[in-house]
């Protein structure tokens, strides 16, 4: 058994431009768009705490300021709530980031990709095994997806890529892996590919937006060339770190929205709007008011 180390960085790519969601995304970033009450890149930072990370490396780009400012303080507002006595929100914010945990800002400067995303953390990553967390996908889960990862990588050891199957037309939208040697939800990766033609996909099970990367993927990262889209790819150097250390796909407990399209983001929406402590009861009913009309 490999001797089980904590996993204390999370790296949150967050250039991309979110054109799928224009003009909502023109000027503010895709990540803050709220499910519910509180922006994606919040639910993302929670379960990377929960999973024991307490560095969050941001990598922006432009128009990405609001993130910045969404996970700092911010006196002003907190005295303003504090003398109209709504102290619930003002815990609600303190919550944001706990004290013990650290925020670090890079920025990429060009969008070469989300390899080069990843690459750009390696300053402050360091030697160590390390989180990937794309806010894009949302998962609700009995136990934070990051935290079930980091239980397999404590039994297991190597990489981690959080996996689940999805219909054969829509291989071309993700990372397919093919594995053997499956024991429950864990088993290894044999193959990796960016996003195949469905006709050529080697599976579908799909890596989606959750990674327990070893340190060794930065240099893997610093050759790898433009693949798919032309773009420097995460999923490339997985596969080039096939051949050195073992990575295992592991099919994680819970549901995923793709909140990168907009059916997703309105399912989550949907979902969690239900689940709110709150509002739930109120929803639901409105819900089944007007599904009766539309019956
Ligand atoms: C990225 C990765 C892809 C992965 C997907 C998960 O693609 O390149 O391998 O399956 O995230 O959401 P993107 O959605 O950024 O095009």
């Amino acid at each position: 058994m490999t001797q089980a180390q904590e996993i204390r960085t999370a790296v949150f790519p967050v250039a991309g431009r979110g054109t799928r969601f224009l003009p909502a995304t023109k000027a503010s970033p895709k990540e803050m768009l709220p499910i519910v009450d509180k922006p994606l890149i919040q639910y993302a930072a929670e379960e990377a705490l929960a999973a024991g990370a307490r560095k969050l490396v941001f990598i922006t780009g432009s128009s990405k300021r609001a993130i910045e400012d969404h996970f700092d303080s911010d006196a002003e507002l907190e005295t303003a709530l504090e003398k109209q006595g709504k102290t619930d929100l003002l815990k609600a914010l303190k919550e944001i980031v706990p004290a013990w945990a650290s925020c670090i800002y890079i920025r990429q400067p060009s969008p070469l990709g989300l390899g080069h995303a990843v690459w750009c953390a390696k300053p402050v990553v360091g030697n160590e095994p390390f989180f990937v967390h794309l806010a894009d996908d949302l998962i609700d889960g009995p136990t934070p997806c990051l935290r079930q990862m980091a239980a397999v990588y404590a039994e297991r050891g190597g990489s981690i890529l959080g996996v689940e199957t999805v219909p054969r037309s829509e291989t071309d939208k993700y990372g397919i892996v093919a594995t053997d040697g499956r024991e429950g939800r864990v088993s290894r990766v044999k193959q990796i590919v960016e996003k195949p033609r469905p006709q050529n996909a080697p599976s579908t099970l799909a890596v989606v937006g959750r990674y327990l990367l070893s340190p060794t993927i930065f240099a893997k990262l610093e050759q790898t060339g433009r693949g798919a889209g032309g773009e420097i790819q995460l999923t490339d150097a997985i596969a080039d770190l096939l051949a050195d250390e073992p990575v295992f796909a592991y099919e994680f407990e819970g549901k995923r929205y793709d909140c990168g399209s907009k059916l997703g983001y309105l399912q989550a929406t949907v979902e969690y709007g239900l689940k709110h402590e709150a509002l739930g009861e109120k929803f639901s009913e409105y819900l089944i008011g007007l599904a009766a009309k539309l019956k």
